[in-house]
């Protein structure tokens, strides 16, 4: 009996960077970092990524190829939107799908909101708070439901996944984009060393959190490997997976259908 309720107890922990913690230790963690950082979140990300998480979320975007779906308006789900990025482009893109941003944090969604109002983006968007394991949405109801650089920070990563197929339509097309600790050599080394000694240094000095920006390092290290997660994608239901990697595997786009 001790042992089945040592691995009940071990089975509801999570990857929190280098600890395995509870989901809800790891929950409120999380929320407290990306309220904590959301000011200057948007600016830190040009900064490490010398502007490169742009290019890989237009590429999401492009990817998404609405032409291919029919013409009426089509509804998407953003989840861990955060500031907004993926919504904005795909408004930009193809203005006239609706667009709802789901997160966890609300600091980093009144980010996202006073951006969307400087850009004048007010119509067919949705900013909603909330976790994605727990999505208080109808079944089949979503076209697209898109994901950057969130389902590491995710608590619960297999319940996101089974919820995101039942809400998808048949048909529907859900599109992941994340960080990878597999890398080529001889890339890997220089990663590395750019990803332990620099990036919790500019985190202290640009936004006076070192700590958060740690745990980034380490949770993009202690991430699954796109092989293992891309089986988590399809041990959800979803078919036709595909994974495109950028920049020798530092981040990678995993496309899968519900069928
Ligand atoms: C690294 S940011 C990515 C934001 C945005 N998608 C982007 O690409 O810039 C991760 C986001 O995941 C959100 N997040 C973390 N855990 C979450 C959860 N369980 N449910 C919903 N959002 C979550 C955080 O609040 C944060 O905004």
């Amino acid at each position: 009996m001790a042992k089945i309720l040592k691995k009940q107890a071990s089975q509801d922990h999570v990857k929190f960077g280098l600890d395995k913690i509870s989901v809800d230790s790891k929950r409120k963690k999380i929320l407290k970092l990306f309220n904590s950082i959301s000011s200057n979140y948007d600016k830190m990300n040009d900064i490490m990524s010398l502007r490169s998480h742009r290019l890989w979320k237009k590429d999401l975007v492009e990817r998404i190829e609405f032409f291919r779906f029919q013409k009426n308006k089509k509804f998407v789900l953003d989840l861990a939107g955060g500031t907004g990025d993926i919504a904005f482009l795909i408004r930009k893109r193809w203005p006239n799908n609706h667009i709802t941003i789901y997160d966890l944090s609300l600091e980093m969604l009144n980010v996202g909101i006073k951006k969307s109002k400087k850009k004048g983006f007010t119509k067919n968007l949705s900013w909603m708070i909330g976790d994605s394991a727990y999505l208080p949405f109808k079944e089949s109801c979503f076209d697209i439901i898109t994901c950057a650089f969130g389902i590491r920070n995710i608590c619960e990563i297999e319940k996101t996944l089974s919820e995101s197929f039942r809400i998808l339509k048949p048909g529907g097309k859900l599109l992941v984009l994340e960080f990878s600790p597999d890398v080529i050599n001889p890339f890997k080394n220089i990663y590395n060393f750019y990803l332990k000694k620099i990036i919790p240094k500019m985190g202290k000095e640009i936004a006076n959190n070192m700590d958060a920006y740690q745990y980034l390092c380490d949770s993009i290290l202690t991430f699954y490997k796109p092989k293992v997660f891309s089986k988590m994608i399809e041990d959800n239901g979803f078919q036709k997976i595909k994974i495109i990697k950028y920049l020798g595997g530092i981040a990678c786009l995993y496309i899968a259908f519900r069928i």
